[in-house]
Parts: structure tokens; C-alpha cells; sequence
């Protein structure tokens, strides 16, 4: 009976690495606190790379409030599964999407977790997913350095990289550090740090004021040795396109806050590329 356990065990490890090894770069996105726009940017991300003819697949590990899916609009699919495994939802024609909500009954329902399940859902998600080949695996997490991104960490082979989004008040550089330190302890290198919620443009008077005060991402790179990846201000019109599922990089590509946001794009692919 052991034994048969362990050649599941070790047939599923060996799964995992063949999947993984069809995608090029994987990237986990983190932050010390929360709501402070790690699913913006991924799924921004995500789409932006997509649009421009990159295989992406989107993975929300964020088992508690998975959220990618109210981001994209996409709230009433669901994961299909055939013999190559659970199939990834849809979102576009180059854009694959896997997160929890895709298997709620009800999205009012809290998901109770103890802390052992996570790193089965966790490895599930991530190993029993037929991604197929892609050039980008982002992956979605929830805030701090808890159970889902170290079991992400830990499973996923070769890490291209993190990246770190941050608000721009000095009580980030505290955060960030933890997200910095955490990624150092795990060997996974740090793409960069975001600045988002970076100042905010009055879309009457069209000046701009600084509500979370500015520059303490970038402070906080520069202290903690790492790249500064740019700053997205705050923008109204993205809370409403996020709320109705738009990607506001997508639709609105004269605005300050998605200019910032290809200008990130570009250091993250530069990164990884000048890297692999
Ligand atoms: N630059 C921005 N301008 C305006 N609104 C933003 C910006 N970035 C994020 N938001 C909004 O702030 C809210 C929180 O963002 P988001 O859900 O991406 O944060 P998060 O870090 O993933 O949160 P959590 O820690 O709960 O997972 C969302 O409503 C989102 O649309
Ligand atoms: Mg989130």
C-alpha cells in the first residue's frame, strides 16, 4: 500500500515537471499587504502579453478570495477536465485562466481551509492543469508570505522571477522587505518592485495629488537593492473597469495609469528574457 503510494506520489511529482517545462517564464506576483493591486497587475499583465500574441496562462492561488475572475468578467465559467488533466478556462484566444472561483458553487460561500489542504489545492492547481505550452505562467497570490506563495515556491521549478507591488507610503518599504527577503530565502529572483495607487489625476481639473504620498516603492528598491519597476497612479476609471471585468490596459490605452503599465510590462519581459 506504501509503496503504491509512493509511485502516485512520484508519477504526480513527475507530471508537475513535464507541465512546467513547457512554459518558458513563470512569474509569481506578491506583496506584503493587501489590496494593494497584485491581481490588477496581474491580470493586467496577463492580458497585455496576450493581446500581443504571447501564450499566457493565469493562475489565482488565492484560495480564500480568489478574485481574478470578477477582474476578467468571467465569473460564470468553469474548468473542463479531459484525460490530459483539469482544462484551463478560456479568456482569450491566447489567454488561459485557472483559479478556484472557477469550481465555487457560490461566490458568497467563504472557502475553509486548514493549513495541509492549501499545499494540496495548491499542488493540484498547479500540477493537475493542462496548460500546454506557453511562453508566461503568471501567478496570482494573496498578500504577505504565508502558505500559498511558498508552496507556489516550492513546487514550481525555476522561478523566473517576483515581482513585488507595493503602495507608495514609507510603511512600504517595510512590507516590501518581507516580500524581498522571502523571495531571497526561496532563490527566486526579484524582477522589481511596482509603486501602484502612485498619485492620483483629478479627472476634472486633470492635477495631480499624491493621496498616498509618493516614491516609497522606489525608496524601497533602492535600499533593498533591487529594480524599481515603475509607478501606476491611481485611477479612478480603473475601479469601475475592474469592477464591470475590463482589464484597463486593454481598453484605454491613451490613459497615464496604462502607458505606466506597458513601460512595466516591458522591464518584466526584459527581465526575464535578459535572465533565462
Ligand atoms: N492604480 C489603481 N488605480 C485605481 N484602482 C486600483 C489601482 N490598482 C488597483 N486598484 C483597485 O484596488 C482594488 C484592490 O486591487 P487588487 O484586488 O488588485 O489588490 P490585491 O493586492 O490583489 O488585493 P488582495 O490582497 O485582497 O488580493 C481593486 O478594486 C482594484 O480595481
Ligand atoms: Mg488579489
Amino acid at each position: 500500500m506504501k509503496q503504491v503510494m509512493q509511485a502516485e506520489k512520484l508519477d504526480q511529482e513527475n507530471r508537475l515537471k513535464e507541465r512546467m517545462a513547457l512554459i518558458r517564464h513563470k512569474l509569481i506576483v506578491m506583496s506584503g499587504k493587501g489590496g494593494v493591486g497584485k491581481t490588477s497587475v496581474a491580470v493586467n499583465l496577463s492580458y497585455a502579453l496576450a493581446l500581443s500574441h504571447k501564450k499566457v496562462g493565469l493562475l489565482d492561488t488565492d484560495l480564500h478570495g480568489p478574485n481574478i475572475a470578477k477582474m476578467l468578467g468571467i465569473e460564470k465559467e468553469t474548468l473542463g477536465s479531459s484525460a490530459d488533466g483539469i482544462e484551463p478556462v478560456r479568456v482569450l484566444p491566447e489567454l488561459k485562466a485557472v483559479s478556484l472561483a472557477f469550481t465555487a458553487q457560490n461566490p458568497d460561500t467563504p472557502i475553509i481551509w486548514r493549513g495541509p489542504l492549501k499545499a494540496t489545492a495548491i499542488k493540484q492547481l498547479i500540477g493537475e492543469v493542462n496548460w500546454g505550452t506557453l511562453d508566461y505562467l503568471i501567478i496570482d497570490s494573496p498578500p504577505g508570505t504565508g502558505d500559498e506563495p511558498l508552496s507556489v515556491c516550492q513546487l514550481i521549478p525555476e522561478i523566473g522571477g517576483a515581482v513585488i507591488v507595493t503602495t507608495p507610503q514609507d510603511i512600504s518599504i517595510l512590507d516590501a522587505r518581507k516580500s524581498v527577503l522571502f523571495a531571497r530565502q526561496l532563490h527566486i529572483p526579484v524582477i522589481g518592485i511596482i509603486e501602484n495607487m502612485s498619485g492620483f489625476i483629478c479627472p476634472h481639473c486633470h492635477k495631480e495629488t499624491a493621496i498616498f504620498k509618493k516614491g516609497g516603492g522606489e525608496k524601497a528598491a533602492l535600499e533593498l537593492g533591487v529594480p524599481f519597476l515603475g509607478r501606476i497612479p491611481f485611477d479612478a476609471e480603473q475601479v469601475e473597469l475592474a469592477d464591470r471585468g475590463v482589464p484597463f490596459v486593454s481598453f484605454r490605452k491613451d490613459t497615464p495609469s496604462a502607458k505606466a503599465f506597458m513601460e512595466i510590462q516591458k522591464g518584466i519581459e526584459d527581465f526575464l528574457e535578459a535572465h533565462k
